[in-house]
């Protein structure tokens, strides 16, 4: 056993003074009933708030004093949320202050050390304070505490939605594909091999077709950096070197590390250059990894010629532009 430390003869401590539910049946049955209305008003403010963000259009709104013209769906929801979150509260309070056990123990001082029997009394002793809660015999405070509780979390898990879709493979797409003209960026005129001289470099997107927009998201995927060099200067095995025209190379401009624009190129090395963490790809290698973070090459977008001379894409990239992670499974 804990050794016992010298108790206070007198604390001081005023007389305690039972509370009206505790001694009258009456008022602990009316207590009971304000808790459950309190908890149904939390489950109602719930409900109101699954209501507004579900129900209740976007572009309605009310007028209000003081506030005015208010959005309808934005009050709906935060008046939901905050009855649902305030009543299961004072409930809760209301509930601990009228109901639950009322008593007044002294705790004697003793090493802070506990010995397995004050454990083991202490898993009583909150077994027994759980049965005098009362949640047994109050089957009201229960269900309506249950009501409450369930719905309480569903704000935080609707609220997710307006995250928006799931990109799904969304991030794996973009808009080249065979046959679409490279077109300068910016101006969006179609690209001819002789307007890049060797050493040269430039920015270009898939051609609009018409009625089409571009976005920013689609100039964030599509961008891609055409370089120059003597064909002699590859290293590149057969299908790769089929990619390129007349020495004419093309990759993702978005850095498979985490994505910034690569946008540096050293014409003597023939390295490109991410200024975000200083990846650095080998134009010669197909884009090869030479320094940096990045765990992949640039994607190369296979290229040739139409009819009229114009720049085309043979194909669509043939993986993910963009960061590595986008291709993992796990
Ligand atoms: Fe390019 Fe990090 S984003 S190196």
């Amino acid at each position: 056993m804990s050794k016992e430390l010298e108790p206070l003869s007198d604390p001081g401590l005023p007389e305690h003074i039972h509370r009206k539910a505790d001694i009258d049946p009456i008022a602990a049955k009316r207590a009971e009933q304000q808790v459950a209305i309190l908890f149904s008003l939390s489950a109602l403010g719930t409900l109101l708030f699954i209501y507004s963000f579900f129900f209740v259009k976007e572009d309605v709104f009310i007028f209000l004093p003081v506030l005015g013209n208010t959005n309808a769906q934005q009050l709906g929801i935060g008046l939901g949320m905050a009855f649902g979150l305030f009543f299961i509260g004072i409930g809760a309070v209301h509930w601990a202050k009228t109901l639950m056990p009322d008593q007044e123990v002294i705790a004697q001082r003793h090493e802070l050390k506990s010995e397995p029997e004050d454990r083991d009394a202490l898993v009583k002793a909150a077994k027994e304070g759980a049965y005098a809660a009362g949640l047994g015999r109050r089957p009201l405070i229960k269900r309506s505490l249950i009501g409450a509780a369930a719905l309480a979390g569903l704000p935080g898990v609707i609220l997710l939605r307006d995250l928006g879709p799931l990109p799904g493979k969304d991030l794996e797409k973009t808009n080249w594909k065979a046959g679409t003209r490279l077109v300068t960026d910016p101006g969006d005129r179609p690209i001819k091999a002789s307007d890049l001289e060797v050493g040269a470099v430039a920015q270009v997107l898939p051609e609009l077709l018409p009625g089409q927009k571009r976005t920013l998201e689609d100039i964030g995927k599509d961008a891609v950096l055409l370089i120059r060099l003597r064909p002699a200067e590859f290293q590149l095995d057969a299908e790769r070197l089929s990619w390129t025209h007349e020495g004419i190379i093309a990759f993702s401009k978005i850095c498979s590390h985490m994505g910034c624009a690569v946008a540096l190129y050293e014409q003597t090395t023939k390295h490109l250059l991410c200024p975000c963490h200083q990846s650095t790809f080998d134009v010669t290698r197909a884009a090869k990894v030479i320094f940096g973070p990045s765990a992949r090459p640039l994607p190369q977008l296979a290229i040739t010629l139409d009819s009229e001379g114009n720049l085309i894409a043979k194909q669509p990239f043939s993986e993910p532009v963009g960061p590595s992670f986008w291709e993992r499974s796990s």
